[in-house]
Order: C-alpha cells, then sequence, then structure tokens
C-alpha cells in the first residue's frame, strides 16, 4: 500500500518516542516538513490542510469514526443506543441555541461574580483549576438551572479526574480491565449518575417537567427529538458537565496568560467591560466585540483540543492514498491554525486579524472541531468566555507570577499547567 511521506520511523514503536518527547513542535515540524498528509506509523496518518481535515470530520460516523470517548465508547455497536444518542444531540443543541444561552446570561454573571468575590483583592491566583470551578458552576446552572445547579455544583470534577488517567494513557485499555483506574473511574461515574438520576426522578415526582434548563429541554419531547430515557439523559447530562469544563478551564487560562503577555490588549479589554450595564444580558455582551476576538485569538494560538482523532470505519482514499478500518487519521488543529499558508504571521497575538477574516482564515479556524461532532457548546463557550474574561478585567490588572514555573501540557487539553497569574484590584473600576 502507498503510504504518505513522514519522519523515519521505529519498526517497533513508529515515532512515539519523537512525539512523546515533544508532541506539539514534533506535530508543527512534521507539517512543515512533509506537507498536506503524512504518516505518523503504519496505522497512523495526520492530515495537515483545513480542506482535508474538514473532508475527515464531515464524514465522521459514515468514513471515520470518533476515537476513544468515554461515552462514544458506551454506546458502540448498540444501534438503538446510538439513536436514543442522536436525539439527545438534538435535543441538548435544542437547549444550547443562542437564544436559550442569551436568556442565561443575566444569571451567568451574578454566578461570575459570586465566585470572583471569593477571589483575592491582590494576590496569586492558580489559573487552572480557579477556571475550572468557575466553568463547572455555570456548567451545573445551564444544565440543571436556579433549583438543582447546588446539588450539583462540582460533582462532576471527581469523574473529571477519575477520567483523566484513563484518556490520558498511550494505551487503550479495555473497558474490563480490573485496574485502580479503571475501578475509580467507574466508580465516579456512578456516583454522578446516581445524582442527575435523583434530580431526573425528584422533578418527575414533583410534576416539575417544564424549565428552561438543559436537563428540563431535553425531558420535555419536541419534533425532533422524542422521550429520551433517564439512563440516556444522565449520560448526555454527563458529557455535557464535562465538556463544560475540559476545554473552557485551559482556554481561559491561556486568555489570561496572553492578556499579561500584551498589557495593551488587556487595557482596551478593560475600556471595553465598561460598556458593560449594571443587569448584564445579552444585548450588553454583544458590545464586547473587541473581547471576543481576544478570546478567538486566543483559541487560535492555544486551542484545548489541540489534535483530534478519528478511527477508519470503512475504506476510503485521503489525497490519493488508501486508508483502511484499523488505521487512524489526526487532525492537528496546533499546527493547522499556526499555518502561514492561512494565516499572515501565524505565532503573532492579533485579536484584530478577526475583524474581517479571509475565507482561508475562516476555513483554517477550527478549535470546535467540525462536520456531525461540531461541540455542542460553541456558542456556550463563546458566550461564556467573553463574560469571563470581561469581568475578571474589569476587577483586576492581570499579570504572571515571575519566576514561577508553568509549562505547556498537551497530555489531554493543551493546558499551562501550574499558571499562577497576579491579581491586582483596579482602584478605578469597582465590580459589578
Ligand atoms: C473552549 C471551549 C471548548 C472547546 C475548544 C471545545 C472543543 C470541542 C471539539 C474540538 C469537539 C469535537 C471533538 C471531535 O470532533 O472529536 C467538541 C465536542 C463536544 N463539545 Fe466542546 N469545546 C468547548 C467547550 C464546550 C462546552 C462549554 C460544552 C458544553 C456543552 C461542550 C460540549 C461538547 C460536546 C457535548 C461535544 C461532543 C459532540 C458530539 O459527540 O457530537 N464543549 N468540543
Amino acid at each position: 500500500m502507498r503510504k504518505p511521506p513522514g519522519p523515519k520511523m521505529s519498526k517497533l514503536v513508529g515515532n512515539v518516542e519523537a512525539y512523546e518527547k515533544d508532541r506539539l513542535g514534533f506535530t508543527l515540524a512534521a507539517a512543515q516538513e512533509y506537507g498536506d498528509i503524512w504518516a505518523f506509523s503504519d496505522q497512523v496518518y495526520v492530515v495537515t490542510t483545513p480542506d482535508l481535515a474538514h473532508e475527515v470530520l464531515s464524514a465522521t460516523y459514515t468514513t471515520y469514526g470518533p476515537v476513544r470517548n468515554f461515552f462514544h465508547r458506551k454506546i458502540k455497536g448498540n444501534p438503538t443506543l446510538q439513536s436514543e444518542w442522536d436525539q439527545s444531540r438534538a435535543a441538548r443543541m435544542r437547549g444550547m441555541r443562542p437564544s436559550a444561552m442569551g436568556n442565561r446570561i443575566p444569571h451567568m454573571a451574578k454566578i461570575v461574580d459570586e465566585v470572583l468575590d471569593t477571589w483575592p483583592a491582590s494576590g496569586r491566583l492558580d489559573a487552572v483549576p480557579q477556571f475550572r470551578r468557575l466553568a463547572s458552576t455555570l456548567g451545573a446552572y445551564v444544565c440543571y438551572g436556579p433549583h438543582d445547579e447546588g446539588v450539583m455544583r462540582s460533582a462532576e470534577e471527581d469523574l473529571f479526574w477519575a477520567l483523566l488517567p484513563v484518556v490520558g494513557s498511550p494505551i487503550d485499555l479495555p473497558e474490563w480491565l480490573p485496574t485502580r483506574n479503571m475501578r475509580r473511574r467507574k466508580q465516579a461515574a456512578q456516583a454522578l449518575e446516581q445524582r442527575i438520576l435523583g434530580i431526573i426522578s425528584r422533578r418527575r415526582a414533583e410534576g416539575r417537567t417544564e424549565g428552561d434548563d438543559l436537563l428540563a429541554m431535553m425531558m420535555d419531547p419536541a419534533a425532533r427529538h422524542g422521550e429520551l430515557g433517564d439512563g440516556m439523559l444522565a449520560d448526555a447530562l454527563m458529557a455535557t458537565m464535562l465538556a463544560a469544563q475540559g476545554a473552557p478551564a485551559p482556554a481561559m487560562s491561556w486568555v489570561f496568560q496572553l492578556l499579561a503577555a500584551h498589557p495593551e490588549v488587556q487595557e482596551q479589554v478593560r475600556d471595553e467591560a465598561r460598556l458593560l450595564e449594571d443587569v448584564v444580558d445579552a444585548e450588553s455582551l454583544k458590545r464586547l466585540s473587541f473581547t471576543e476576538r481576544v478570546v478567538k485569538e486566543a483559541l487560535r494560538l492555544y486551542p484545548p483540543n489541540w489534535l483530534i482523532a478519528r478511527q477508519v470505519l470503512k475504506p476510503a482514499q485521503l489525497v490519493g492514498y488508501d486508508v483502511k478500518p484499523g488505521m487512524k487519521v489526526m487532525i492537528p488543529v496546533w499546527s493547522i491554525q499556526r499555518d502561514s499558508r492561512s494565516f499572515s504571521d501565524p505565532e503573532a497575538f492579533r485579536p484584530d486579524r478577526w475583524i474581517d477574516p479571509s475565507p482561508t482564515e475562516r476555513r483554517a479556524f477550527m478549535p470546535f472541531g467540525g462536520g456531525p461532532m461540531l461541540c455542542m457548546g460553541t456558542i456556550w463557550s463563546m458566550m461564556e468566555m467573553t463574560l469571563m474574561t470581561a469581568l475578571v478585567a474589569r476587577r483586576w490588572q492581570v499579570d504572571v507570577v515571575k519566576g514561577a514555573p508553568w509549562s505547556m501540557d498537551p497530555m489531554r487539553e493543551l493546558t499551562p499547567n501550574g499558571l499562577v497569574l497576579d491579581l491586582k484590584a483596579h482602584t478605578t473600576v469597582g465590580k459589578v
């Protein structure tokens, strides 16, 4: 079988060793050296252009399938569950459409402020865990509404930490293996599932089946999705809660790492935050166009999902190269979004490149993936990240603590591990 070019590899482990030493550097260098498609090993090809990436992403569920997703694994091979999962996607999308998210902004702003009240007026802040707490608190509200959010606040964190060693493992271990990590993951998933099922049965018992939160919308059958079983509701909500903090926490940390490195941009974000009314709503959020561009540019330079993986489901061709079941195709969002063929001065942090982006730039920007598995939280994330950025920047001057080492960790979501922020309260700008 004709194979694309690629770095010289060991017969036994392919390029694993070189890749593990520096995942990001290796991926970027290979894209620059070998072009549109390159072979990581006999079984793994990497596509490096936006066109090829979209070709693969848009054929998800037909030619290519998702890889190593805790929830998809549960569903894989069970057509009944798969069709229910598709219905649950339609139900969730209904609950996350722009108007539904827009209605939640005033309460989300209130939650952000409550959490920010617990941050130091001046001093150090561990960026990733604190943004994770903020994002997961907002996630609990979106999923369960003001009535039940308290029951769920931070409940998914146990599952997140329990999943980490399993998902981050380079070896795809079978589910039934009685390892400590597998047991821990199972227990955490069961505990979270029980809490969710408890809320569902309480709502049914109280006849509380209507509301604006995601669960209520999923419990209320609509034209595009029928009745969902309790087990599927719980699975879909667990997936949503995990996703709601998985990527936004590192993404927000990158935003403030970049704002600390570019004080003039931070100043502009703060000036724009003055446009927010006392009651922050969807209308006032729309005024923060510069802040939204900052968020977009941070997602371009540091996409949390920096590498999207697919397994080949049926034989196909990619620019003349055969791929067949058993193989994987990788999409390195990281190098695609730093390619000088798509972006001028690609390494530079330039939020204003998003004022009037070219079709090429639009197509090469894919932090939320694409095709049928496009991130369901795209609207949610853009709104919440713009909101959080403005509300933090209007309270504090944010720097990175000098001399505190942090590192770029690509093991799971691309994360600035150990990033410590130095907060200084503004004297001129008060809180909400
Ligand atoms: C900075 C924020 C976020 C980024 C960069 C991000 C990125 C992504 C990407 C790249 C995918 C596709 C993965 C693939 O194709 O294999 C995805 C899927 C998904 N995202 Fe996000 N995400 C973010 C926030 C959120 C939030 C807040 C939610 C909340 C609901 C969410 C929910 C989901 C779900 C449910 C899927 C799976 C879709 C499916 O299986 O059909 N994401 N996300």
